[in-house]
């Protein structure tokens, strides 16, 4: 109708979005990896291109064909894919981390593939923390680095007996210090993998209980979008 608002537009904006899980080697055969499918950063991509975006897509383990017309860099493990953000995220409008970023990595990785001992014993295999991307962004921005004005987060929360999936949205936007937080509600229903999601988009200036969405992933995405839209053209 001609009341209908004017569709989001991206156009002339450079937007990077980071998707899937990463992986994070043990021996040459195996490695810790996550049940991120990467469709929401996929769906991402594709509204991002049909609101006229340019898209820097980065790419950890995606289970989905990726949209065609991204500028794709690929990255396996952690530090593979916080090299390739940080190139991307140079002189962009936004970055989105959608990706499953592992938390912890071997402490070192064995030059051949470790094997069963016959006395029946099992390694155990000693972890250490990966830098966090996402915060590491907003904070050498603070120092002066040409990272985006708009730093968006995703973060999967469940709930439990302390607090909220909300509260610790809440809680997770505050220490990372980003513009935006996506908290996506999951469970073993929800989430990962399925087309269905919950999820509510938290800004960091802002007391308001955020903005609730409930639908497909690429419902999300173009919320996501309309947000972006608003923000940048602002
Ligand atoms: N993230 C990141 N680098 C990491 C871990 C997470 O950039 N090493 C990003 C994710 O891509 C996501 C956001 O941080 O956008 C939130 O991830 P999440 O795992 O929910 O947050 P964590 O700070 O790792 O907290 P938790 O201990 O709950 O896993
Ligand atoms: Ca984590």
């Amino acid at each position: 109708s001609l009341d209908a608002p004017a569709p989001p537009s991206l156009a002339g904006r450079t937007v990077v979005v980071s998707a899937g899980g990463t992986r994070e080697p043990l021996d040459p055969v195996r490695y810790l990896g996550n049940r991120s499918s990467g469709k929401q950063g996929v769906a991402l991509a594709r509204a991002l291109l049909d609101a006229g975006a340019h898209v820097r897509f980065v790419s950890a383990h995606v289970e989905t064909p990726l949209p065609e017309g991204v500028e794709l860099t690929t990255a396996s493990t952690a530090a593979e894919l916080r090299e390739a953000v940080r190139a991307a995220a140079r002189g962009a409008d936004a970055v989105v981390m959608a990706a499953a970023v592992a938390d912890f990595r071997p402490a070192s990785l064995a030059e051949t593939k470790i094997k069963k001992s016959p006395d029946g014993g099992a390694p155990t295999i000693e972890l250490v923390r990966n830098p966090d991307i996402l915060a590491e962004l907003v904070a050498d921005r603070a120092r002066g680095e040409q990272f985006p004005p708009v730093i968006v987060g995703f973060a999967a929360e469940t709930g439990d007996a302390r607090a909220s999936v909300d509260e610790y949205g809440r809680a997770k936007l505050a220490a990372k210090g980003c513009e935006l937080l996506v908290v996506n509600e999951v469970g073993v229903d929800k989430g990962f993998g399925r087309e269905d999601t919950s999820a509510t988009l938290l800004w960091r200036n802002d007391d308001e209980p955020g903005r609730h969405v409930a639908g497909t992933k690429d419902d999300l995405a173009r919320a996501l979008v309309e947000v972006l839209s608003e923000t940048l053209n602002r």
